[in-house]
């Protein structure tokens, strides 16, 4: 099965950090992830700019980029009027979110996961009418900062409701970075039973370094072929304190082809890539590029 990769960068990474980083630039940086053989490219959010005031240039960001049709183009999208934003500027797919912890979806959507939920259900319909690609992501799926550990059957549960609105596919998060390989496989081993392994994607935070044992794990032993990462390694959300970046794209793409498996994305373009935000990369392989 072919690695399908999604590069969050422009949106999961540059949403976490405090210097403003100009359109030009993200766009640039859009154009080069999109010749690095990247699958899909989630490009910003058409969240409030008062929460992230990052991507309040989403707009712009779609408008100028130069596409890829080998490229899936998507952002996040929280409600009607987010996709409104996105149905404008043509986004190739609309990816909504919720979370399996209560505490942590209030404070990221001021809403509940039941209404959320609803909202979501009217969302994805009118997506798909319109054609588009859909994802849900499910967020603190391992644990949550302000709840601790999640019980995996509360993520099944809410991602069964998800897939019978029709989504496409279902991105787990582990937004604060600390899910462990067991873990992991115990969350799977529960999913898989009644989901096939084709509807998910695993989204990992890096902040007690076990993303890549996770990311072994999932592959390996369950068959999951379908990751997110980050240029650079950059990342985080803003609700979840101290929380470290995603896998880096350049060390997942690395491990995977030592691995044998088939993924064809350039890790010196996805460095090139990166190098154009001028920002400190924070993966092992950008330590030692000349190298390999
Ligand atoms: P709210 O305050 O409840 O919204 O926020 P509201 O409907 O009451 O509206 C309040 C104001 O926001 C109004 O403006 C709206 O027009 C405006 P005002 O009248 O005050 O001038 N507004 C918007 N403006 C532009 N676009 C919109 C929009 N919606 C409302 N779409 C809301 C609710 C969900 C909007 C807010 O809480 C929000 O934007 N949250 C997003 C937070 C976020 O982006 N978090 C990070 C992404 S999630 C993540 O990182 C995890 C992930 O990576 C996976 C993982 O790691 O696990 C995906
Ligand atoms: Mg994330």
């Amino acid at each position: 099965m072919k690695i399908y990769i999604t590069e969050v960068a422009p949106r999961d990474g540059l949403q976490n950090i405090n210097q403003i980083i100009n359109t030009e630039k993200k766009i640039e940086f859009v154009n080069k992830l999109s010749e690095t053989g990247v699958d899909e490219i989630e490009v910003s959010s058409f969240v409030s700019p008062k929460v992230i005031p990052q991507l309040s240039d989403a707009e712009e960001v779609f408008k100028s980029i130069k596409r890829n049709n080998n490229v899936i183009y998507s952002a996040l999208v929280p409600n009607e009027k987010g996709l409104e934003r996105a149905l404008n500027v043509s986004v190739d797919k609309i990816s909504v979110f919720t979370s399996a912890s209560e505490t942590f979806n209030l404070k990221n959507t001021n809403s509940t996961i039941e209404d959320s939920l609803s909202k979501f259900k009217n969302i994805i319909k009118i997506s798909k009418e319109s054609k588009k690609l859909t994802r849900a992501y499910i967020s603190t799926a391992f644990w949550c900062p302000y709840e601790g550990k999640i019980n995996p059957y509360k993520v099944k549960e809410i991602a069964i409701k998800l897939l019978e609105f029709g989504v496409d596919e279902i991105s787990i998060g582990d937004t604060v970075g600390k899910a462990s390989p067991d873990e992991v496989s115990e969350l799977l081993e529960i999913i898989l039973n009644d989901i096939h392994h084709d509807k998910i994607v695993l989204h990992f935070h890096t902040t007690y370094g076990m993303a890549m044992a996770n990311v072994y794990v999932a592959y390996k032993n369950f068959s999951i072929y379908k990751f997110d990462s980050s240029a650079g390694g950059l990342g985080g959300c803003p609700f979840v304190p101290g929380a470290k970046g995603n896998i880096a794209t350049e060390d997942l793409v690395y491990m995977l082809k030592r691995l044998n498996a088939n993924v064809n994305v350039d890790i010196k373009k996805i460095l090139m890539a990166f190098n154009v935000l001028e920002i400190e990369p924070q993966s092992y392989i950008s330590k030692v590029i000349n190298l390999i």
